[in-house]
């Protein structure tokens, strides 16, 4: 039996985890301990979900997702696993009447995106899809006051970087990885909640690395007591990498979209970007009477600055990283959008409110990169039917 260590905390919410990989214990965990009550993880490799309870000090682990959600005594679960697996966890965790925090994308499939959708609806529990970029200081700013730029024309987005290191299956499988889902969802996200939802896409990518060395998969498990202290993503990149493995899904992508507002633009999105290169991403939008030049979610500026252009005049757009509470890694500082979402989906708990990054919303942008993907292999621009 663990000893079970809680500190203060704002929500008497109990919840689980199912995926406790990467991006679990680099935030989820911290955050759900820091806000609530974690009382149970699971992972389908039995040694990772025993050590992470062990390691963080969580009452019991599972293998199996459908146990946990029977025996574990849990209002809400956080689902970070594959980018495949995501929907059908959701549905199964609203069948059984669970409050939700799901990692992008909720689907990767049009059918499971519906069923996921139905559940959810039908169940009425309060679900959280991220990325949640309405809460981010900058993206707020930037919504209110893109009408200045007047009628939006163009747009251009993008986000090149390295591969992953870890998490094959996660990242490189055919259906359920790639930088479409992982990356430009980002992108994304922030264009529909700048510029309203998306008409149509257009996209082509390509396998432009078919092989790729990455770390062993039990190299996280004997590192993760390190976790506690540590993030995840520097014991990573310390790791060697000598597993090789095929590429299957395509690595370097770009999405042509149209808006329901007229406007049309061009999202970049690859692991092919050696790490040298890699330039911040940014969003910028071009209307009839201004610009907006947008610096996405990471900056290697504690200072984040973009410009905006309106009625002819330009403007340099300068935030206080450290002021917005951004969070320092290898010297690039980013909007803890993690901990913010737990916090707000806990908010939303309590207060039976709707959480701001709805399920219609999640589904709109799920069904962009979806579409995408079809897109891209059948030659076809593709409509896009969800709203929110
Ligand atoms: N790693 C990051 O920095 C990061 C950042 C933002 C978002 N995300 C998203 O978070 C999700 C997870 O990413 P990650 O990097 O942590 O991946 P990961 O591969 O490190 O972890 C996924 C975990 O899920 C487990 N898993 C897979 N299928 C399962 C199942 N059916 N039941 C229980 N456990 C199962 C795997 O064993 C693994 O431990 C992905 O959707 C990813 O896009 C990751």
């Amino acid at each position: 039996m663990v000893e079970l260590v809680e500190g203060p905390r704002m929500f008497n919410v109990k919840c689980g985890i199912v995926g406790c990989g990467v991006v679990a214990h680099n935030k989820y965990i911290p955050a759900v301990k820091k806000y609530a009550i974690l009382e149970a993880v699971c992972d389908i490799r039995e040694e990772r979900a025993r050590r992470t309870a062990e390691v963080w000090h969580i009452r019991s682990y599972y293998t199996d997702f459908t146990d946990m959600l029977e025996k574990a005594d849990i209002d809400a679960v956080l689902i970070l696993t594959g980018m495949d697996i995501h929907a059908d966890q959701v549905v199964e965790a609203a069948r059984m009447g669970k409050h939700i925090l799901v990692q992008k994308p909720l689907a990767t499939k049009l059918d499971k995106l519906r069923e996921a959708v139905e559940a959810v609806e039908k169940a009425r529990v309060k679900v959280l899809v991220e990325p949640n970029v309405q809460l981010n200081p900058i993206y707020l700013k930037a919504s209110n006051i893109v009408e200045g730029i007047g009628s939006p024309y163009w747009f251009r987005a993008g986000f090149g970087r390295h591969p992953p290191s870890w998490g094959e299956h996660t990242f490189f499988s055919k259906e359920g990885g790639g930088p479409l889902f992982d990356l430009a969802v980002y992108e994304v996200s922030l264009l529909t909640f700048i510029l309203g939802p998306a008409k149509s896409v257009t996209a082509i990518g390509r396998i432009s690395v078919p092989e790729l060395d990455l770390v062993e998969d039990d190299y996280l498990n004997h590192h993760l007591p390190e976790s506690v202290s540590k993030s995840v993503w520097e014991i990573i990149a310390s790791a060697p990498r000598t597993r090789r493995i095929r590429v299957e899904v395509e690595d370097n992508v770009m999405i042509l979209m149209e808006m329901v507002n007229g406007a049309i633009g061009v999202v970049v999105s690859n692991y092919v970007t050696p790490r040298e290169f890699a330039r911040p991403p940014r969003v910028e939008v071009y209307g009839s009477t201004g610009f907006l030049d947008i610096p996405v979610h990471s900056s290697r500026n504690p200072v984040i600055s973009g410009a905006v252009k309106i009625g002819g005049t330009v403007e340099t757009i300068s935030i206080d990283g450290a002021s917005l509470g951004l969070v320092e890694h290898n010297g690039w500082f980013s909007w803890d959008y993690y901990e913010a979402s737990v916090k707000h989906l806990l908010e939303c708990i309590v207060t039976d409110r709707e959480p701001l990054p709805s399920i219609r919303w999640g589904a709109h942008v799920s069904e962009i990169l979806i579409r995408s993907l079809d897109s891209m292999r059948s030659g076809r621009s593709m409509d896009i039917s969800y709203r929110f």
